[in-house]
């Protein structure tokens, strides 16, 4: 498998003409719009004539990568998304393939709670589980209707199949949520001991889930909240106010038997941690306040960032929502803005990179999906430019001859 992982890097770098920034980051896959692989030219027809299917109003947002496939999420936002989750293989034909509904097309039933209804993100651990955060509502940019609970579901990708289905219980779901994103934390060889952290940015909440139990339990707490100043966003002219809170979360290196999570508001400057033996620990719920800690300065004006990432070498990647920009920290260093730098820049290909994620095998690459979101929530994708990109990163070389440099 390693040998296969080196083999598919470098015809990724020697295969595409879309460098930037000397073979740190490339672009695997770009959309003017989104299309599906349709049982027949006849059926996408009729989806299009009957609504089902509203190109404009397909948007990517979360990215995940095992083994030969790119997982794409298509959050219901809108109406006439006909698939709400799909593949396309790492091993590029064409650059705006159409995506592949996963598993198959019996799964996008909006309204039947045992398939998909609304997938906003997934996270694959080490033992090849994808984790996968439906939202259960639909058209939340238009007339909101929750047809099904927030769920988190478990799918095996050696099989396809699903391994269990976990709703996330009311107590924990207040009114207006929005149940964002997740991360996987798994440390042992076998995926025994699993837990699942899930951002809630419009309540300020942390939500952890315990696969051995299937518990759930809450985390409040105010570093979980927006910056005013910074809710306040103007991105390639558009001005927009978003006071998202906790969102981007990220695991650093396991070591005495435990490891921090890193975590920020997506309207915020900051960084904050907090120790995982805290959160997965459910009698620590109303007594840890002081536990959730600041990391250290603040990144700035346009310091906004939605997903992060911290790789093998414990080197953490970000999105710099209102930069067009990849960030880099070494997590060994303080997190003072001199120790953060700008790997990847770019206003046509690098415009609101909205989900990030590194993946498993060997040598690790990290996964980017850019999208122009404000544009998508104003109605102003044109459709005639590229729009939504899938993004390949090479950590190692874009930690190199930087600050973020580790010694490995
Ligand atoms: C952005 O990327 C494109 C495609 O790789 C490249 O042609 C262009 O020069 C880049 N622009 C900047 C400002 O770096
Ligand atoms: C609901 O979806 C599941 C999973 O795809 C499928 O097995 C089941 O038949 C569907 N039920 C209905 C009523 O369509
Ligand atoms: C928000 O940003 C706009 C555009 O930069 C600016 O004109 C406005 O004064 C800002 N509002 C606040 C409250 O800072
Ligand atoms: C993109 O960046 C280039 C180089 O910095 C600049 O010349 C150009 O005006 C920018 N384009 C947009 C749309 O911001």
């Amino acid at each position: 498998m390693a040998i296969k992982g080196l083999i598919l890097l470098s015809v990724l770098w020697s295969a595409n003409a879309y460098f930037a920034n000397n073979k740190v980051i490339g672009t695997l896959y770009r959309w003017k719009q989104i299309d599906f692989e349709y049982p027949s030219p006849q059926d996408r027809q009729t989806a299009l004539d009957n609504g089902e299917f509203i190109q404009l109003n397909v948007i990517p947002l979360g990215v995940e990568r095992w083994k030969d496939r790119v997982f794409v999420s298509t959050p219901r936002w809108k109406k006439g998304v006909p698939a709400t989750l799909s593949s396309v293989p790492v091993d590029v034909q064409d650059e705006s393939a159409p995506l592949r509904p996963f598993p198959n097309w019996e799964w996008h039933k909006a309204d039947n709670c045992t398939g998909f209804t609304s997938v906003f993100r997934m996270n694959v651990d080490h033992c090849g589980v994808m984790w996968v955060l439906d939202s259960g509502q639909v058209e939340a940019f238009e007339t909101p209707q929750q047809l099904c609970p927030p769920t988190l579901l478990a799918i095996d990708l050696e099989t396809d199949t699903v391994l269990g289905r976990y709703p996330i219980p009311q107590e924990y779901v207040l009114q207006n949520s929005l149940i964002t994103n997740i991360i996987v934390d798994s440390r042992d060889a076998l995926c025994k001991d699993v837990h699942v952290y899930i951002a809630d940015a419009w309540r300020f909440g942390l939500i952890v889930y315990r696969a051995s139990d299937s518990a759930f339990w809450r985390f409040n707490h105010y570093s979980f909240y927006p910056e005013p100043l910074l809710s306040n966003y103007t991105l390639h002219g558009l001005n927009y106010q978003w006071s998202d809170g906790l969102f981007g979360m990220s695991l650093g290196k396991f070591q005495n038997g435990d490891r921090p999570l890193y975590y920020h508001s997506m309207s915020s400057s900051l960084e904050f941690y907090v120790s995982t033996s805290v959160i997965r620990d459910p009698t620590r719920v109303s007594n840890s306040v002081s536990e959730f800690k600041l990391l250290g300065e603040s990144r700035g004006d346009e310091g906004q960032v939605s997903a992060a990432a911290v790789d093998r070498n414990g080197v953490m990647f970000f999105n710099l929502i209102s930069q067009d920009s990849i960030g880099c920290w070494n997590t060994l260093r303080p997190y003072r803005k001199e120790n953060l730098y700008i790997v990847a820049k770019n206003n046509s290909t690098l415009v609101f990179p909205n989900d990030l994620r590194l993946d498993h095998e060997v040598p690790q690459t990290g996964w980017i999906i850019t999208n122009r979101l404000p544009f998508y929530q104003f109605n102003l994708i044109d459709p005639n430019r590229y729009n939504y990109r899938v993004l390949f990163l090479d950590p190692v070389e874009a930690s190199k001859y930087n600050i973020c440099e580790t010694s490995n």
